[in-house]
């Protein structure tokens, strides 16, 4: 079996994503679950771009162990210093270095020559040299190249020292077969190209990047790169999972398997989902709540009968529980703990204590705790932490045809002062949003409002995203709850806390 790397870019190209703003604790979350799925390669996101990029790779640089971190860097020595900044307390620091290749590019984004580009090229791989121990080379817009360029290129750059070389269809427009295309030209018309090993970068503009990355491991590629979920630029990036589970799944055919833990896969995208707001269609392939849900009479048949008639990934493999009555009301402490051990959700004591309070009182209201409903709670709460400003300590809304819907909110706040307010609205969510407006002391726009149902039955949990501006900044927010008004104020003060948190970090670093 070939080895192939999977080199995971989640936290750069996919948080390139329209309306995904990952904040650090967040990034450090991601970078942390990618670990433990087993991702060769962590991009942990562009240090020259922001403050903000450079310290969160700078941290993921230090935390993590078990993945090589890399960051990206424009063919410019400002950024690739930025990088090696960022990066060099890595456990493998590496560094992504790219240029435009195609005419397109050449002619109107860069205005060089072709000579010219080579040049910029080869001077970058060999300044990034002389500090990564590994530098990646992308030809930005490979695939709209003229082959014999991008080959002229690609040789000068791996003379220049580069080791791993990307040929990334940038704006998603290749077939299968032209991909492969390439990647064999280039294995018959580079000289050097036994040196360095050769990576696929696909884009899901015409739908077709997991197909472009399964005919690029065809044609001889050795490592893929994508996103959880395939988020990312416009219609996204190729997802990991997908492809994981595809070599997985058709070893057979291609003879080659990821590294990947692939009982992580359901937990990792889970948590992206969560933290980025990007739902997850139902028939998502591998990690759509559907894709294991047989509803033909026929095929549920064939199912109990003899699994394999219609199911070729298993649940399990992929971390889906098929066990859904977990725990419920009458469970104790211990029970709850084992689960959350089975579940491998690593918390301390003190905070299994405080979840199990927290369950107590969600068991009571709900029939039965899943293992989705249990991943999401202590999702919810390790991301919450240290950022309770104001604290939600009671809310009441009436509401009935013909009449104003009315909401009362009491939270605590900063002091632990009580705040109580009460206002009324066009409807239920946003009498309640009016009112809390009115408790945190500051102009709210509400950009976004979603809502998910978490687990299964009527009795699942609800979950709320929200975006929105509060004091002239833009913000996310989640809420969990039993209810869909409380999960609604929960994620208001989310994301009004993550404001005020920030507000008194950039104060603190001021002072
Ligand atoms: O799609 C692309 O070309 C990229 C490069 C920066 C590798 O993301
Ligand atoms: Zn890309």
């Amino acid at each position: 079996m070939r080895k192939i790397n999977i080199f995971d870019t989640t936290l750069r190209d996919g948080e390139q994503s329209a309306g995904v703003n990952l904040n650090f604790s967040e990034k450090i979350e991601i970078a942390r679950q990618l670990e433990k799925l087993g991702v060769d390669i962590i991009e942990a996101g562009f240090p020259a771009a922001s403050k903000g990029d450079f310290e969160s790779v700078h941290e993921i640089a230090r935390l993590v162990r078990n993945s090589s971190v890399t960051g990206l860097a424009r063919s410019v020595q400002k950024d690739m210093d930025a990088a090696w900044e960022a990066l060099k307390h890595g456990a493998e620091p590496r560094l992504h270095i790219f240029l435009a290749t195609s005419p397109i590019h050449r002619e109107f984004k860069l205005r060089q020559t072709k000579e010219q580009v080579v040049e910029t090229a080869v001077s970058a791989v060999k300044y990034a040299v002389s500090r990564f121990p590994i530098v990646q080379w992308s030809a930005e817009d490979a695939c709209r190249t003229e082959l014999d360029f991008l080959a002229h290129i690609v040789e000068q750059v791996i003379q220049a020292g580069a080791r791993v070389i990307n040929i990334p269809d940038t704006v998603g427009y290749i077939t299968p077969n032209e991909y492969g295309a390439i990647f064999k030209y280039l294995q018959e018309n580079v000289p050097s190209i036994h040196k360095v090993q050769l990576s696929a970068h696909c884009h899901d503009d015409l739908g077709m990047a997991i197909a472009n990355s399964l005919a690029a491991v065809d044609a001889g590629v050795t490592q893929i790169e994508g996103t959880i979920n395939g988020i990312g630029e416009r219609a996204g990036n190729a997802a990991l999972e997908e492809v994981a589970v595809a070599l997985h799944t058709r070893a057979d055919h291609f003879g080659a398997q990821t590294g990947l833990v692939l009982k992580e896969i359901k937990r990792t995208s889970s948590l992206v989902s969560k933290l980025t707001g990007m739902t997850i269609p139902p028939n998502k392939a591998v990690v759509g709540r559907n894709a294991f849900a047989h509803e033909s009479g026929i095929h549920q048949d064939g199912v109990l009968k003899e699994k394999t008639t219609y199911e070729i990934i298993s649940p399990e493999l992929v971390g889906v529980s098929t066990n859904s009555m977990v725990l419920g009301k009458h469970s104790g402490r211990h029970a709850f703990k084992e689960r959350l051990k089975e579940l491998e959700l690593s918390v301390g004591d003190e905070e299994a204590n405080k979840l199990f309070g927290i369950f107590k009182s969600l068991a009571d209201k709900k029939k039965e705790m899943t293992d989705d409903d249990l991943v999401a709670l202590v999702l919810e709460e390790t991301l919450s932490q240290g950022q309770n400003f104001y604290q939600l300590d009671s809310i009441q809304v009436q509401y009935g045809t013909n009449q104003i819907p009315t909401a009362t909110v009491t939270l605590k706040g900063a002091e632990n002062e009580s705040i109580q307010e009460a206002a009324t609205g066009a409807g239920s969510i946003e009498a309640l949003y009016n009112t809390l407006e009115r408790c945190v002391e500051g102009t709210v726009n509400l950009l976004d409002y979603r809502i998910q149902s978490v687990g299964a039955g009527r009795d699942a949990l609800a979950q709320v995203f929200v975006k929105m501006k509060y004091e002239g900044k833009e913000t996310s927010g989640r809420g969990l709850a039993q209810d869909v008004l409380e999960a609604s104020a929960k994620a208001y003060l989310n994301a009004v806390n993550r404001v005020v948190y920030m507000n008194e970090k950039t104060a603190v670093l001021n002072a």
